[in-house]
């Protein structure tokens, strides 16, 4: 980024409401998303994905603590919008805690950080009512950034259909368009939180609204490899360890399944994208979500020329697809988040992120 657009993004934070099912590279996306004065997180809602929606809730209120983030966070859907459809968490990815293995340990940490030693409540409020209402608070502000199964937006969108004119816009870390070959991670043609709630991310998709989705076209190319996940250690207070032990489970799964020593920076990239959206090439397009039989989940962008032809996509909104990648910009910011010189948000007036 250049001094003058980077002397613009920090001056105006971003106002960011996060979703996500934590997860151990949630875990990480939110600290980038935590520490960059580009960015100010304003909420944070969770959605069954990684691990239940108890599990989920549980390592959202840790990683806030552990942040030392006082926003509120909001528990989201337990399971998809269509209830007989499939659901599956990803324990087998992320741990039966969702976060390694580790996320007493985060807790322990959180609690010895906290003023009060608390971890806090969850609001009071469902997830989609939250997004509603600092939505409705703050018409044109809001950027939405979900991470994990897109249930909370689609009843978001069901609650308050306005809603979709006053967000400023949204980025989904979500489904895979075959560039380079990246197609599927759980189905030869289906992402994680696509197929984990297919008719949520289809009306996400097609809501009027301007979407950007970093699939794993692009963040399959962001590789942290293991060296660099090493370098984490003994840096940002207690997280470098706690992220740094959190990725060993995740890193034998990739390793056991695509033969890499390191981990995709899966949500961390939807993260960046906010941050540099320059670092990203974008293709024009609806997108609709397949529904049916072997390729249910599987996201398809029609990018062609208009052709007066009447298809599924006629009439859906253009989004926007990221095909490409500088994957050494992530990785870069990723570990300025670690730089104390980078921590400028401490700056903050108060009550916009710690
Ligand atoms: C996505 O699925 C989840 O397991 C990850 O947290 C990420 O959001 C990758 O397909
Ligand atoms: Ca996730």
């Amino acid at each position: 980024m250049n001094d003058k657009k980077a002397a613009k993004r920090f001056a105006h934070p971003m106002p960011v409401i996060f979703d996500t099912d934590p997860g151990i590279d949630d875990a990480m996306a939110l600290y980038l998303l935590a520490r960059h004065p580009a960015l100010d997180l304003r909420a944070i809602t969770t959605v069954f994905g990684n691990g239940s929606i108890a599990v989920t809730n549980r390592n959202a209120r840790i990683l806030a603590a552990l942040y030392q983030q006082a926003v509120p966070v909001a528990a989201g859907a337990a399971g998809p919008l269509h209830d007989n459809a499939l659901r599956e968490f990803s324990s087998h990815v992320h741990g039966d805690d969702g976060l390694g293995g580790v996320a007493d340990l985060a807790e322990r940490t959180a609690l010895a950080l906290s003023p009060n030693a608390q971890i806090p409540p969850l609001d009071a409020r469902p997830a989609h009512q939250l997004i509603c209402d600092l939505v409705n608070a703050e018409p044109g502000a809001i950027t939405l950034i979900a991470v994990g199964p897109l249930t909370n937006l689609a009843l978001a969108l069901r609650h308050d259909p306005s809603i979709a004119s006053k967000v400023h816009q949204v980025i989904v870390m979500g489904g895979a368009f075959g560039t380079a070959g990246r197609c599927g991670n759980v189905t030869p043609v289906a992402e994680a939180n696509v197929i984990n709630d297919p008719e949520a991310a289809d009306l996400v998709f097609t809501a009027d609204w301007p979407v950007v989705i970093v699939g794993l076209d692009v963040t399959q190319e962001v590789v942290m490899e293991e060296s660099y996940l090493a370098s984490m250690q003994g840096r940002g207070g207690a997280v470098g360890d706690f992220l740094w032990q959190a990725t060993r489970h995740y890193q034998d799964f990739y390793f056991g399944c695509d033969g890499i020593k390191g981990i995709y920076a899966h949500d961390a990239s939807a993260i960046a994208y906010a941050i540099e959206p320059e670092a990203f090439t974008l293709r024009s397009g609806p997108v609709r979500v397949a529904m049916e039989g072997i390729a249910r989940g599987q996201t398809i962008q029609d990018f062609r020329k208009p052709s007066g032809a009447q298809t599924p996509w006629s009439g859906c909104p253009s989004q926007q697809v990221c095909i490409g990648v500088q994957a050494e910009r992530v990785l870069a910011l990723f570990d300025q988040a670690f730089d104390p010189a980078f921590d400028l948000n401490t700056d903050r007036p108060a009550g916009q992120g710690a």
